[in-house]
């Protein structure tokens, strides 16, 4: 099939390594043109030259300012913006009185307010061109709250709002407006975890993690015009954690 990315641009926040890097990846194999980011300068420039990426930029999104830094700086690069997918990092752990206000306020930029910065400066372009798609990586915790990642489940679930918001906004401008909600997947972040192989089968009904190429597949199509009649909608990619949801 014929997704139709040919030449559509692409900014991938947070995507050095895992998910992002998958989405990126799956993007420039459709034939996108895409700018990915990290933190780490060092390792975006190895991961933009064996995937394929037009290029990158290192920011850090906890930093006020930086996404917005970014954003312009993809437009800079890819001569305009088709897709942003909005990922980073995962918040801090821990359970309500363990968090404190400075870790809110840094998870609140990180998580949110870049998200803000980037689409006030997109989303008139996106208007003005009549296309556009933005998507969200989030977690099953917006659907279902996990224990001890207490930050997480309340702003993931906030961008639910977000995104339907914007999805009633902008759908007329052929802008669309999605969330996939990872379950247990096979990356770097997860593999702090220790998850047994026992715990996994106990946890997901596929007996097994998902792994980054699965999501990245449903992101690519999400990215792709073909996809334009699917808006402000959420979809987990979790082996059936969440299914009675
Ligand atoms: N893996 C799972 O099972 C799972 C499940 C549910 C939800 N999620 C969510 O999905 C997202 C991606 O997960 P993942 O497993 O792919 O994570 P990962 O392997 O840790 O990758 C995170 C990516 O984001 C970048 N990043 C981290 N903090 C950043 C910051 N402050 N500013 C800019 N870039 C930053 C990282 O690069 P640098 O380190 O170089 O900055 C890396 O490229 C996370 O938000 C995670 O919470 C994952």
């Amino acid at each position: 099939m014929d997704l139709q990315l040919k030449g559509k641009r692409a900014l991938v926040f947070g995507s050095s390594q895992g998910i992002g890097r998958a989405i990126a990846e799956s993007l420039i194999a459709e034939g996108a043109k895409v700018v990915i980011n990290g933190r780490s300068e060092e390792k975006l420039k190895g991961v933009a030259k064996d995937i394929g990426a037009q290029g990158f930029v290192a920011a850090d999104l906890n930093r006020e300012g930086e996404s917005l830094n970014v954003s312009k700086k993809a437009v800079e690069i890819l001569g305009g913006i088709d897709i942003v997918v909005f990922n980073t990092g995962g918040p801090a752990k821990g359970q309500f009185l363990d968090i404190s206000l400075e870790q809110w306020k840094l998870d609140y930029q990180n998580l949110w307010l870049s998200v803000v910065e980037s689409l006030s400066y997109y989303l008139p372009q996106m208007k003005s061109q009549q296309f556009g798609r933005i998507l969200f990586i989030t977690s099953i915790a917006a659907k279902e709250p996990l224990p001890a990642l207490t930050t997480s489940n309340g702003l993931r679930a906030g961008i639910e709002g977000l995104s339907k918001s914007l999805c009633h906004e902008v759908a007329s401008f052929n802008i669309t407006s999605n969330i996939i909600q990872p379950g247990y997947t096979n990356t770097d972040r997860l593999k702090e975890l220790k998850l047994s192989d026992e715990k996994v089968k106990q946890m997901v009904p596929a007996g097994r993690l998902g792994t980054p190429e699965e999501l990245a597949g449903l992101a690519t199509y999400l990215c792709s015009p073909l996809a334009g009649y699917i808006t402000g909608q959420s979809i987990a990619i979790d082996g059936g954690v969440t299914r009675s949801h």
